[in-house]
């Protein structure tokens, strides 16, 4: 019998569990074993795992977070900052290597964003056999059209928005609503298009303060008097990203840019708008998944078993026009698919009369 480890590493994120239920139910009538190492690499570093038989991983597809909890950055991170690889220190590759030796491991899967598969790439170059799954809930990955946790995400952000206008209406409020999207705009903008935001902000363009602040303007000479500000956590206010801490163990956590722009409004046109931040943070990645993530992640898990199985090795399986097919992990981990100018949304929301910016 073939034993695999299952790892997932970074944010958590909706679909995770369906994910590792998956391979697991997929895998096991095909022979393979599993254990799945707890907190990332963290685990397999440490040699904490858990044995994820049918029974353990019965009952758990629906639920949010992921049952082997998961860990940032650490010893194994593979990127730093906005995207620059890292190179792992060549002593900690080979403790992985020697305790998945150890435990008798045929190969891994490993769940995680760009982060996390690069650090992948960097343990199969030891011999480790393994397959990766895509995870983020900003959607930003090249490889692949959809990750799962972004529709629960965005459906997190709708939420949210369907009662922020009853709200604002009521009062004749602006509101700014800041969603996740630290390199990409794609949660704002579906959440914006999909919730009626009056606005959209991205971070892939530039963002010019007067003619927003026009916009609000022409708004109220059209006797519109509330609005309703989607603004993605990085947004480039005056060139810079809006940062809530700086820590040495992980990357710049962001935070703060829709408050920040409501201050810039306010200073521009003092007591003009009377205004209120609602920052959605983590709601967006915790919580039961929708549907169509529980499935994405279900097919995720099957095909990485699948593509184990056909002794395909350091690839990452990827969603293509809804067909499941595998790419070499280095080239899942190259380029951010970002929000552009042809996007179908961004142009979606723009012939809606939605401000976007850029
Ligand atoms: O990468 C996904 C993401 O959700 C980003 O949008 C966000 O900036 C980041 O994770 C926050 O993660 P954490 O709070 O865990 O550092």
């Amino acid at each position: 019998m073939k034993k695999i480890g299952i790892l997932n590493s970074g944010g958590d994120c909706a679909g995770l569990n369906a994910v590792i239920a998956s391979a697991v139910k997929c895998g096991t009538p095909m022979g393979y074993s599993f254990l799945g190492f707890e907190r990332g690499w963290e685990g397999l570093l440490d040699g904490t795992y858990i044995d994820l038989t049918l029974d353990r991983v019965r009952g758990i597809s629906h639920l949010g977070g992921t049952i082997l909890r998961t860990a940032s950055k650490g010893r194994f991170a593979g990127k730093v900052g906005s995207g620059d690889a890292n190179k792992i220190d060549p002593d900690i590759l080979a403790l992985a290597k020697r305790n998945a030796d150890a435990l008798g491991l045929d190969g891994l899967i490993v769940i995680g964003g760009d982060g996390t598969l690069s650090a992948a790439a960097q343990l199969a170059e030891h011999g480790l056999r393994l397959v990766g799954v895509p995870k983020t809930i900003d959607n930003d990955l090249a490889a692949t059209d959809k990750t799962f946790g972004f529709s629960t995400a965005v459906q997190v952000a709708v939420d949210a928005l369907d009662k922020i206008h009853t709200t604002a209406a009521s009062q004749d409020r602006t509101f700014f609503v800041e969603c996740m999207g630290r390199h990409a705009g794609w949660i704002s903008l579906f959440a914006g298009l999909a919730g009626n935001a009056n606005a959209i902000l991205l971070p892939e363009f530039a963002f010019n303060l007067d003619h927003f602040v026009d916009f609000l303007q022409q708004r109220r000479q059209e006797g519109k008097m509330s609005a309703i500000i989607v603004v993605a956590e990085g947004l480039r206010l005056k060139d810079q990203l809006t940062s809530k801490a700086e820590t040495s163990a992980s990357e710049v956590v962001l935070g703060g840019a829709s408050e920040k722009l409501m201050h810039l409004v306010d200073e521009t046109m003092p007591g003009q708008f009377e205004m209120r931040n609602v920052v959605l943070g983590h709601t967006q990645r915790g919580g039961t998944p929708m549907s169509q993530d529980r499935i994405l992640a279900k097919r995720y898990g099957i095909e990485a078993m699948l593509a184990y199985d056909r002794g395909e090795t350091n690839v990452m399986v990827a969603s293509r026009n809804n067909r499941m097919v595998t790419v070499p992990i280095g080239e899942a981990t190259k380029g951010l698919k970002r929000v552009g100018r042809s996007t179908y949304e961004y142009l979606a929301a723009k012939r809606l009369d939605i401000y976007v910016n850029g």
